[in-house]
């Protein structure tokens, strides 16, 4: 018998087997859902239907992105700012197995999606049990009705063929996790509690409210605990809308982010029926139009960044590991706030963020009515908006990260009249940051209908949630802006304008101010304009084409598109005034499509600070010379590789030192200092202009003239062999990283070996990046060109993995 056929029939007999477990249990069990679907790129009605044979179809897990398996091709209809990869129709299918039928026992069953790209129709044995159009949206449904004793057959069809539908890659398919639940009739509710804390002086106070599902109106009781960190019973309380108290409880932090847990138990008859758990945490905060912003009675920036779904050459596919390398290379930065732009995030987002002490603005939208891209949610929107915003809020209102949501990111509401109707996606892009005349924004004494739909939207998430300021990224700076003249925006948000940024405390008075977007500087790992004291706009004008043959931006912070700012001009603005609460720059990582400022070849975005393999651009370390005080940085750039003679730009960046000194061969080129810069250059790096000459640079910092740290550059020689590291370890992914070295170890800058990538033992290359925007190999291929010397691949299980290239050495790790 065939591997998969035999893992097939254990998979199903372990799961008769908890399922018929779960009919004794008395509380509910909720399971993982995501093994063993059939999957087809293809369409037909009959693939709905129970009996139909999907023997042919392939067998995989979710989550899991179509999208991602294919070659990038300018006619696909995603466009290049789709990350010009296909979409299309596809069906999964999954057949599992119940004896007996949960309804015989007066139980019921429940199908959750957390996430599926999008216009996901869901069958049961035929029967259509939902549809739901946005694809960032979690649905749960109840299946009870529809099941019986024995096999039964769930049919997901997701049609994504309408594009484009968004000015990013989305990915398609079951991309996040799909949960199976059984539970008594009488349970907590989907998403039924709400719990809600208040830290005083010496003690925190906890309101829990929760809604009962209760169909023939039953007698049950409801009682709560707080369980601490190590599941400590530290508080009780009774009811359906109860309060406890605990005295000195720890406080939710950045640096030490402690979550309770509160759990719910429902009984019946005096035996428990449902538990239910609720992360929660104790923690003040407020937002103020003078002092910004301010944690636990300490006022800290947010230093936040915005962030896409995508995991690179994952795809849109949800791994834990991924998003936990993500959010491991950004808190190492320094990064404290992350904003899910533009629309709801995985779940395991907001528990990772949780309990990493990560700050979360909650997105809901990209658009409203006025739509950006022919095929997008502005289709859906009257009739779904309600529906959608409601169900991120009480899906995730009890995440202690999340202190802001956000209605909307740069909706074109902003204005009376758009041109959006008629803009392909590359304009779209670009035109959001462009001017508007002022006939378009809102007159003294008018409430508009934007204004108006702004403060439904508004009302909306205070109907579920009022511990938590509203704010939108808005891109129009004027206080005549529809969304500001609503009156319902709690927290003005800007999108770049940071010229604009010395007017908000007379434009909008009593109102606290954050950057909910900033930045967009463009940049290529590994590749460096010189001079590197000229700035480089690309596009000049937003309505200007901009080309390059390269297809790169410069990698020193000198390059960036024509509404937006180098990283260190922005973050002077934030730093040097106290009522910015702070900003979320574009973006973290470089993601999948909008390629500004480029088209087709280009695929992916020069926008992060870390590039798409995951490998940190230089101005990573800026940030996290101003933003992290644990050890000292110190980051010389570029390489030393150049050609005789040539003027090479060094910069540095440091903390903790008073001065830098730069050695080329042993010789002083100069001792540089932040704090003595002379004016009009950077506070944030210092500088030398220097002739190349091959050997060593060398960067000593020192502070009150003791070494605090040095970092050597040497010139490489021709490529020698491989080095193979581990970037991140995960539970079932491990990034491995592949530089190619000279024979002392010096890495190649300018390398481009194609390299290939084999496994032994269990071990399989799932995927491979080298951050290079305009690569035209398969993300899922195990061959990856080095690009400035580096690339990495993914690998699934444990084993060995090897790279060679044609005139490099197999190099091994083990897994
Ligand atoms: C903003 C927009 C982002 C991204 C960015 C690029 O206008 O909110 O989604 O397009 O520009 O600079």
């Amino acid at each position: 018998m065939e591997d998969t056929e035999m893992k097939t029939i254990r998979r199903t007999a372990v799961l008769l087997l908890m399922l018929a477990a779960l009919l004794h249990a008395s509380a509910r069990e909720r399971q993982n859902f995501d093994y063993d679907w059939r999957f087809i790129l293809a369409d037909s009605a009959v693939m709905a239907k129970p009996g139909y044979d999907d023997g042919h179809w392939r067998q995989l897990n979710v989550p899991h992105d179509w999208a991602i398996e294919g070659d990038f091709s300018a006619g696909n209809p995603s466009g290049a700012g789709g990350g010009a990869l296909p979409g299309g129709v596809g069906w999964y299918r999954k057949t599992f197995s119940l004896i007996p039928s949960p309804s015989l026992k007066g139980e019921a069953l429940f199908l959750e999606f957390d996430g599926v790209y999008m216009n996901s129709t869901v069958y049961v044995n035929g029967h259509k049990v939902g549809y739901r159009p946005y694809g960032y949206s979690s649905f749960e449904y109840d299946i009870t009705p529809y099941v019986h004793e024995g096999d039964n057959v769930v049919a997901v069809r997701v049609d994504n063929s309408d594009q484009p539908n968004s000015r990013w890659y989305s990915g398609c398919g079951i991309y996040r996790h799909v949960w199976l639940t059984k539970v008594h009739p009488v349970h907590v509710k989907h998403w039924g509690t709400h719990v809600q804390t208040e830290m005083l002086m010496y003690k925190g106070d906890v309101l829990i409210d929760v809604e009962l599902e209760n169909p023939n109106g039953v007698k049950a009781q409801v009682r709560h605990s707080l369980l601490d960190r190590q599941g400590r019973v530290v508080a009780r309380s009774k009811g359906l809308h109860s309060k406890m108290e605990v005295k000195r409880p720890f406080s939710w932090g950045i640096d030490h982010p402690y979550v309770y847990n509160v759990r719910t138990e429902v009984l019946v008859g005096g035996r428990v029926v449902d538990t239910y758990d609720t992360p929660t945490a104790f923690r003040r905060f407020c937002f103020d139009p003078e002092t910004g912003f301010n944690l636990n009675g300490e006022r800290i920036k947010l230093n936040g960044v915005c962030e896409h779904h995508d995991f690179g050459c994952l795809g849109a596919a949800l791994s834990e590991d991924a998003l936990h390398r993500k959010l491991t290379k950004l808190k190492a930065m320094g990064v404290n706030a992350i904003r899910s732009s533009h629309n709801p995030p995985a779940p395991e987002l907001l528990s990772m963020c949780d309990t990493m002490g990560l700050i979360v603005m909650d997105e809901s939208f990209d658009m409203w009515r006025r739509r950006k891209t022919q095929n997008d949610y502005a289709r859906f929107f009257d009739e779904w908006h309600e529906r959608d915003l409601a169900d991120l809020v009480l899906r995730d209102r009890n995440h202690p990260c999340i202190l802001m949501w956000s209605i909307g990111n740069e909706v074109l509401e902003q204005w009376s009249s758009a041109e959006a109707d008629t803009l392909t996606l590359e304009q779209a892009n670009l035109i959001l940051n462009a001017g508007h005349d002022a006939s378009t924004l809102a007159k003294e004494g008018e409430l508009s209908v934007q204004s108006l739909l702004t403060r439904h939207l508004a009302e909306i998430v205070r109907r579920y949630d009022t511990s938590r300021p509203i704010t939108a990224g808005c891109n129009e700076p004027s206080p005549n802006n529809h969304l500001f003249k609503s009156g319902a925006i709690d927290i003005i948000g800007f999108n770049y304008h940071h010229e604009w940024a010395k007017n908000v405390p007379k434009n909008f008075p009593d109102k606290p101010f954050i950057f909910s977007e900033s930045v967009s500087a463009l940049q290529t790992r590994g590749y460096y304009m010189m001079p590197s004291d000229k700035v480089y706009k690309a596009p000049k004008e937003w309505w200007l084409p901009y080309t390059d043959p390269t297809f790169m931006c410069s990698a020193y912070d000198n390059m960036h598109a024509s509404w937006s700012s180098t990283h260190e001009e922005m973050w002077d603005v934030v730093k040097h005034n106290d009522f910015v609460g702070g900003q979320f720059i574009w973006t973290g990582f470089d993601y999948i499509g909008e390629p500004t400022p480029y088209g087709f070849p280009a695929r992916s975005s020069y926008f992060g600070i870390i590039d798409l393999a995951g490998f940190p651009k230089d101005v990573y370390y800026m940030y996290q010379s101003e933003w992290t005080h644990d050890k000292p940085v110190l980051h010389l750039f570029p390489h030393w590789n150049w050609l005789p003679g040539q003027t090479i730009d060094l910069w540095c960046y440091y903390n903790q030192a008073d001065e830098v000194e730069l050695f080329v061969n042993g010789k002083s080129m100069g001792v540089r200092s932040k704090l003595n810069a002379p004016s009009g250059a950077s506070s944030y790096h210092v500088a030398w202009r220097v002739q190349f000459e091959p050997g060593e640079i060398k960067a000593v910092s020192r502070k009150d003239g003791q070494v605090v740290a040095e970092q050597t550059i040497r010139t490489a020689g021709a490529p020698h062999h491989i080095r193979l590291s581990v970037d991140y370890a995960g539970r079932d992914l491990t990034f491995v990283n592949a530089e190619v070295v000279d024979d002392q170890g010096n890495l190649c800058p300018w390398a481009d070996d194609q390299l290939f990538f084999t496994t032994d033992g269990g071990a399989q290359v799932v995927a491979t990046d080298n951050g290079c925007q305009t690569s035209m190999e398969l993300f899922t291929s195990p061959n990856r060109k080095a690009f400035f010397g580096k690339c990495m691949a993914v690998v699934r299980g444990k084993g060995k993995l090897k790279a060679q290239g044609y005139n490099l050495p197999s190099a091994e790790i083990n897994l």
